[in-house]
């Protein structure tokens, strides 16, 4: 029989996977409980701004391969495989909230019909599968079997077609070998599919240096599968985030004491770098990590370590360091445009997270327009993708929302780059420089090229 999957939850990781395995050739049920995603989706649409995402999407809903929907009954008793993608956010106390896995799970069971293998995706904490397992037990009452398997999910944001198609490792911890098994075969036809689109037209965006090297050294498929125990699977992944999180937080320690001492960070950062037992990944200093993914995992991961009695202080500092950032910020901004920030017109340029995405998740960019607004700040604020999504989360009368680099810098008396998208590391800003207030920028990405811009008779100060 043809494997038929569903995938519940159609965010970031959810549709990304789902266009792609109907891409592949699987006949694939996307399931959502938000009916107006499920509906933009029908139209062969994305609902949310990701590279490439919207030619996989159509595509795939042209070829009659990706079934959005919001109904379980009408998914599950289809599909022989499932993969959980719903949201895990923090609790208030850090911990992790799996209400969403827990309650797909349970109408997973209510509308299965025959034997099953529920793949975990969405990150959860060390033990979750164990928990699944148990309620499954309690509430099948039909003579079928289902599979609990755990394959943490690591395409990132911004890159994430392209790393689903040519993903660096699949982990899959599994109690059973032939669920295990059914898994990697999905992943093998993917990496199969993988080889004969024409991904130059899906996905231009993967022909940069970086990719083509990295296409290039890509290991071979049975090279990046490592089969695992379900608990190894779990942690592994929140380890991976956390250990990210830490790198960022140790080079913004490390660029506080550049800031006193007249060290740069980069050549710091890149000599360390230059050592293969450390890499030169995440190691740059600035506004620090956020989004939907680090900021969480590191809070569900203290929360674990905790439960276990398990001292794990680095991260309590990692997380301190992360929020100290924006004290940072404001003071390098005092040191631009002094002490008294009333009044002042500050210019922030990037609301999403990262470049190339629409997403604002605990984005540290908000964070700082909080903070100005609080000391008294007028702030004009452009991103090229994210504004509609930050118009939904933070409006106030001294925010406003521009719809170009040049209007946002009208008047302005500092430019902060906060989210280091192309649009504004490749700005011509002296195309602006008669119009701003005080020519000065604070470069919380350290994205600019510093010579060239006060060359340009620009006050810089960066990471
Ligand atoms: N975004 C990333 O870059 C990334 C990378 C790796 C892992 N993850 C993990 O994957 C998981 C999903 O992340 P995301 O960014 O795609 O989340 P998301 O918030 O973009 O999407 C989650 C979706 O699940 C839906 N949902 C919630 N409850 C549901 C239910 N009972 N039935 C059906 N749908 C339901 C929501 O409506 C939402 O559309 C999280 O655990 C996250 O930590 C995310």
């Amino acid at each position: 029989m043809q494997d038929i999957i569903s995938i519940v939850g159609t965010g970031f990781v959810g549709l990304t996977t789902a266009a792609v395995f109907a891409n592949a050739g699987y006949r694939t049920y996307t399931i959502d409980t938000d009916e107006n995603k499920i509906n933009t989706i029908k139209s062969g649409k994305s609902p949310f701004y990701e590279p490439g995402i919207d030619g996989f999407v159509e595509r795939a809903i042209t070829i009659g391969n990706l079934i959005p929907t919001t109904s379980y009954s009408e998914s599950i008793p289809n599909s022989n495989i499932v993969f959980i993608c719903v949201g895990t956010p923090s609790n208030e106390d850090g911990s992790v909230d799996l209400k969403y896995v827990f309650e797909s799970v349970s109408s997973i069971i209510e509308n299965a019909n025959s034997d099953l293998i529920i793949v975990q995706k969405s990150t959860v904490p060390v033990e979750t599968a164990r928990r699944l397992e148990k309620m499954i037990q309690e509430k099948n009452k039909k003579n079928i079997k289902i599979d609990v398997v755990s394959a943490p999910e690591f395409l990132r944001e911004a890159s994430a077609v392209f790393d689903t198609l040519f993903f660096d490792r699949l982990v899959v911890g599994a109690r059973n070998n032939e669920a295990a098994n059914k898994i990697i075969e999905i992943y093998k036809n993917v990496d199969s599919f993988s080889k004969v689109i024409n991904y130059e037209k899906f996905i231009d965006y993967a022909f940069n240096n970086t990719s083509k090297k990295y296409l290039d050294n890509l290991p071979l498929f049975e090279k990046r599968i490592l089969r695992t125990k379900v608990e190894s699977a779990e942690l592994l992944k929140v380890t991976a985030n956390s250990f990210l999180a830490m790198k960022i937080s140790f080079a913004n320690s490390i660029a506080r004491i550049c800031d006193e001492t007249g060290a740069i960070s980069k050549e710091v950062m890149d000599g360390i770098g230059m050592d293969s037992r450390i890499g030169r990944s995440f190691l740059y200093p600035g506004l620090g990590y956020s989004g939907g993914c680090f900021p969480k995992d590191v809070s569900g991961m203290i929360n674990t370590a905790n439960e276990y009695n398990v001292d794990f202080g680095i991260l309590e500092e990692v997380k301190k360091i992360n929020s100290g950032q924006i004290n940072i910020v404001v003071n390098k901004l005092k040191r631009l445009i002094g002490e008294n920030l009333e009044g002042k017109k500050i210019t922030v340029l990037g609301l999403s997270f990262k470049p190339g995405t629409s997403d604002i998740r605990k984005s540290q960019s908000i964070y700082l327009i909080k903070r100005l607004i609080k000391l008294g700040t007028i702030v004009n604020a452009f991103d090229p993708k994210a504004t509609d999504e930050a118009k939904k989360e933070f409006n106030d009368k001294n925010l406003n929302y521009m719809n170009s680099i040049e209007s946002a810098c009208q008047s302005s008396d500092c430019v902060v780059i906060a989210t280091e998208w192309n649009e504004f590391v490749n700005f011509d800003y002296n195309s602006i420089k008669e119009t701003l207030n005080n020519k000065n920028i604070l470069d919380c990405r350290n994205c600019l090229n510093k010579d060239k811009i006060t060359e340009s008779g620009f006050n810089y100060i960066g990471f």
